[in-house]
């Protein structure tokens, strides 16, 4: 009780302040997610994440050896897939020679240590921009899992370590488990997208890869009826529970900052780690404030970090990723 006990004691310098702080943020924190193209020589800005580029696979080896230099061991890897291999049912996501399964070797060539996450979803190669296949005006559930599992599978047998499917279609972590046990991958992990909200936060990510829901009759042209209302908050925690059942190492909450509620929640009720994702729409609206000068970026951008680990990430996967580690110096 005041007078006999006074908090600002323990502010009054920053040597302190530094011995009492509950939360520091390390390189070891960071996932970096990366877009991969086609091509020679193409390093292309997106114009609503300033600052974050699009790579072609001739590059990629020289970014990954700089992260890992930095002190950042994981990436996360997307592909941009061109129009004229795109199809309802994502066939080129299987193929042993696409992209992604090139992006794969690539990193491992460049820097064997780098641990190796990938996207798995129809998304960047379905020509309605949709996560699953459409049938009858609806995302088909059971036939996209099917598609899920072979698409990790093959990630798997082009070295990837750990499947991250983004996709919120019901049972697809066990379809994944269950394939990859079977054709002998016991150590390949899978961090699932677990609470994954339909989120208008993920526009420049969508910019990035081209990979919007289509605007054609009688297909939904958003997400809702996979990802997750942003309505609610327990549902959270049952989806996370039920794809930990299901065989995921690796848990996320996506967006980060407008859900930090949810990261607590899970962080509690679950005994695996934590991901979060810091998406692309709040990595554009840190960037466009500080443009205009009304933020400083680098506090912000901190804050925001630390605001996400305190709520209980374990992991962020953050755009922000390189930014902070040249900070932190
Ligand atoms: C693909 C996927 C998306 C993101 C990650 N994986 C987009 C979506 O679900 O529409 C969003 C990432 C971001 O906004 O930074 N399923």
């Amino acid at each position: 009780m005041y007078p006999l006990r006074r908090n600002r004691r323990l502010r009054t310098s920053e040597a302190i302040r530094s011995l009492v702080r509950e939360i520091s943020i390390t390189p070891n924190d960071f996932i970096v997610p990366l877009f991969v193209v086609e091509g020679t020589g193409i390093k292309e800005e997106i114009p609503s994440m300033p600052n974050y580029y699009r790579q072609s696979l001739d590059l990629l080896g020289k970014e990954v050896k700089a992260l890992w230099a930095m002190g950042l061991k994981s990436v996360l890897l997307f592909v941009k897939v061109p129009d004229n291999l795109k199809d309802n049912a994502g066939t080129e996501a299987i193929n042993p020679d696409g992209l992604m399964q090139r992006a794969i070797k690539v990193v491992k060539d460049a820097c064997p240590e780098m641990l190796v996450m990938t996207d798995v979803a129809l998304d960047p190669y379905s020509s309605y921009g949709h996560d699953g296949v459409v049938g009858h005006g609806q995302i088909v559930n059971d036939d996209t899992n099917a598609i899920l599992a072979e698409m990790s599978l093959s990630h798997a047998k082009a070295g990837a370590d750990i499947v991250a499917p983004s996709d919120m279609m019901d049972g697809r972590i066990f379809e994944i488990r269950t394939l990859l046990e079977d054709e002998g991958f016991y150590n390949t992990g899978i961090m699932s997208y677990s609470a994954k909200y339909a989120s208008a936060f993920y526009g420049p990510f969508r910019d990035a890869l081209d990979s919007a829901p289509a605007d054609i009759q009688d297909v939904p042209k958003n997400k809702k009826t996979y990802q997750m209302d942003f309505a609610n908050r327990d549902e959270a925690v049952k989806e996370t529970l039920m794809d930990i059942e299901e065989g995921a190492d690796i848990v996320m909450v996506k967006p980060g900052l407008a859900y930090l509620d949810i990261v607590r929640d899970i962080r509690d009720a679950v005994d695996v780690p934590v991901a979060v994702y810091q998406v692309s729409g709040e990595y554009a609206m840190l960037k466009a404030a500080a443009a205009q000068g009304w933020l400083d970026h680098d506090a912000v951008m901190l804050e925001q970090i630390t605001a996400i680990k305190r709520a209980g990430a374990h992991m962020i996967a953050s755009y922000f990723a390189k930014d902070v580690v040249k900070l932190l110096g």
